[in-house]
């Protein structure tokens, strides 16, 4: 796997300390006590993300999980959103985090945050580890974002390519031969 990767673009301990920033950051907006949290990760980018931030979260709250598939296969450019299953769990009157890997052309985002608005929650804030500053519309909003990056496919720390990479633990980019 690590042969595969050209360059390393942030190393795990770079994204750690972020991490834990955002972290700060979010509980900061959701003071203990309130009405119920509920995160919602967007799988399956949004996993190992997911697995570090609520550890470092000590807020009381539920998962609900939506699936979302975006780029199908050995695809590397922005495409809509294919399939987006319901969440799995509470939202209405609940305050809820959706959780994702990236913001990219934010047509995931889009289809996602009009679905859970939907289901009527008290408030809807959203934090993504990366965004492509270069291509993410201005009309959707992250109100926690790690880091922005240039406009360049990346994998690991959970972002995939064809499925593979998510467990790298750094994030990267792929030799560009391997790339279609
Ligand atoms: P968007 O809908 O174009 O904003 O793309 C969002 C989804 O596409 C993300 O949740 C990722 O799963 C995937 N994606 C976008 N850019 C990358 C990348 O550079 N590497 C891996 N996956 C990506
Ligand atoms: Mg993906």
């Amino acid at each position: 796997m690590h042969q595969d990767i050209a360059r390393i673009l942030l190393h795990e301990t770079k994204i750690r300390e972020r991490v834990r920033e955002l972290a700060n950051e979010i509980a900061r907006h959701y003071p203990p006590g309130e009405a119920g949290l509920t995160i919602i990760p967007i799988l399956s980018g949004s996993i190992i993300f997911l697995a570090d931030l609520i550890r470092e979260l000590p807020l009381k709250m539920k998962i609900a999980l939506v699936h979302v598939t975006a780029y199908p296969g050995r695809t590397t450019s922005a495409q809509a959103p294919k399939t987006i299953h319901e969440p799995t769990g509470d939202i209405r009157g609940r305050h809820v985090l959706l959780v994702d890997d990236i913001l990219d052309s934010g047509r995931t985002l889009r289809a996602v945050q009009e679905m859970i608005r939907r289901h009527n929650p008290a408030s809807l804030r959203t934090a993504v580890l990366l965004r492509k500053p270069s291509k993410a519309p201005t009309d959707i909003v992250a109100d926690f974002i790690g880091f922005d990056i240039e406009d360049l496919f990346v994998v690991g720390y959970g972002l995939d390519f064809d499925d593979h990479y998510r467990n790298f633990p750094h994030i990267g980019v792929l030799h560009p031969e391997l790339m279609p």
